[in-house]
Parts: structure tokens; C-alpha cells; sequence
């Protein structure tokens, strides 16, 4: 898969390609990622990429020229255009699964106080991480491309994303332990030091379903 970032800001994924997962996912060819400056693609003689709102308003809104020249110049026929968005529909772990599968992905960030609303129009998906402002798309890009990336196979090992919460039973992640089993007097339940899987297993989903109930009661409707 190959993810295309459209960003005023390249530095700020210097961190996220270059650590752990994704950085071993890039080097084993799993997934590519490309960093576009879409300054680069202005017309204006400055480097100009926004401009004041008609109507009047705060702040600056990012211009149609620069982002539509280059989501037409990258685009192929098996690409599919993300604008990272407040305004667009919640992401959720299916979303992740279903675009894990797609080959190549241009995602557009968005910044200062929004852009050119023409531009959604270049968008198959019109995404929000959740219900709050950021200062920009670069965030949102980075987490759904982490998201996405974990999914491909061979990335990570694949028991980890079957077991995750948001997995199809929409149920959460049940309690792990690891060594010491008393740390402090809080000690790690009876049953997973048993060695009785079926127990453990019991144990586990009905932990899920106590942790759903008490935390998340809405997955559950
Ligand atoms: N840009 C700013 N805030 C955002 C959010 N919550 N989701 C996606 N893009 C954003």
C-alpha cells in the first residue's frame, strides 16, 4: 500500500516513520509513505496557499490551486482521497479495516482555519478523528495511517488486532497481567495463573463484557 500525505508541515511526521512499527513496515516494504509539501504546487509568485474568507471572517482559508494540482497530478485509478476534516463523519476501526485494503490512499490535511470548501469535492471520504479542533489534519493523517498500517498483513502479529477492542463484537479489550503476580498487594487474578484455558477464556470474555458495560455502554446498544 502506499499512503500520500498532503501537509504544509513534512517535519512533523519525522517521528511517526521513523519509530517502531511503522519504521520497520516502511523498511519491509509493507507500506510506502509519501510526504508532499503541496506548497510546492502554488502558482502564487509568493508561495501563497491561502487567501482571506468571502464574507468576511477570521483567520485564512486554504486556496483550491494548490491541492487540486496535486491530488491531479498523484491521482491514479486506484486511488482514494481522504480531506481530514472536524466537519466529516467519526472515524471508527471499521473505516480502518475497510480502506487497509485499498492501494494507494492521498490523504489531505487540512490547516489554519479550514480550506476552500470546493476542495471536498476531490474527497471520497470526508473524515474526523472525534469530536474536537485541532490545529490541523497532520495529527488525524497520523492516526489513521497507524491504524491502517497495523492492519496490513505481516505488520504486526495478526492474534493482536483479532483480540483488539473494536473488533467486530464491539466489545473492549479484557484486563492483561504480566510478572510479578503481586505487585504492591494488587494481585493478578487466580484464574490466569490456573493454566485452565477454557476458564481463562470464560474469564476473559466476561471481562470484556463487565469492562463494556461500566466504561463504553454505548458499544453495546
Ligand atoms: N482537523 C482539525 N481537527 C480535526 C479532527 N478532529 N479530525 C480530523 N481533522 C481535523
Amino acid at each position: 500500500m502506499k499512503i500520500s500525505i498532503l501537509t504544509l508541515f513534512p517535519e512533523m511526521f519525522d517521528g511517526f516513520i521513523n519509530t517502531s512499527i511503522i519504521k520497520r513496515a516502511i523498511e519491509n516494504k509493507k507500506v510506502e509513505i509519501e510526504l508532499i509539501n503541496f506548497r510546492e504546487y502554488t502558482n502564487d509568485p509568493h508561495g501563497k496557499v491561502d487567501d482571506t474568507p468571502y464574507g468576511g471572517g477570521a483567520g485564512m482559508v486554504l486556496s483550491c490551486q494548490p491541492i487540486f494540482d496535486c491530488v491531479e497530478k498523484i491521482k491514479t485509478k486506484d486511488s482514494k482521497v481522504i480531506l481530514l476534516t472536524p466537519s466529516g463523519k467519526q472515524y471508527k476501526q471499521k473505516m480502518a479495516y475497510d480502506l487497509s485494503n485499498e492501494k494507494h490512499l492521498i490523504i489531505i490535511c487540512g490547516h489554519y482555519e479550514g480550506f476552500d470548501d470546493r476542495i471536498e469535492s476531490l474527497a471520497d471520504y470526508l473524515i474526523s478523528i472525534g469530536d474536537y479542533v485541532l490545529t490541523g489534519g497532520e495529527v488525524p493523517s497520523m492516526v489513521l495511517a497507524d491504524s491502517i498500517i497495523r492492519l496490513i498483513p505481516g505488520v504486526i502479529n495478526e492474534r493482536s488486532h483479532i483480540e483488539d477492542s473494536f473488533n467486530e463484537n464491539y466489545l473492549l479489550d479484557y484486563p492483561t497481567y504480566t510478572k510479578p503476580d503481586d505487585f504492591r498487594g494488587m494481585k493478578v487474578p487466580e484464574v490466569l495463573l490456573s493454566g485452565n484455558h477454557q476458564k481463562i477464556n470464560e474469564w476473559r470474555y466476561n471481562e470484556s463484557v463487565k469492562r463494556t458495560k461500566e466504561r463504553r455502554p454505548d458499544l453495546l446498544d
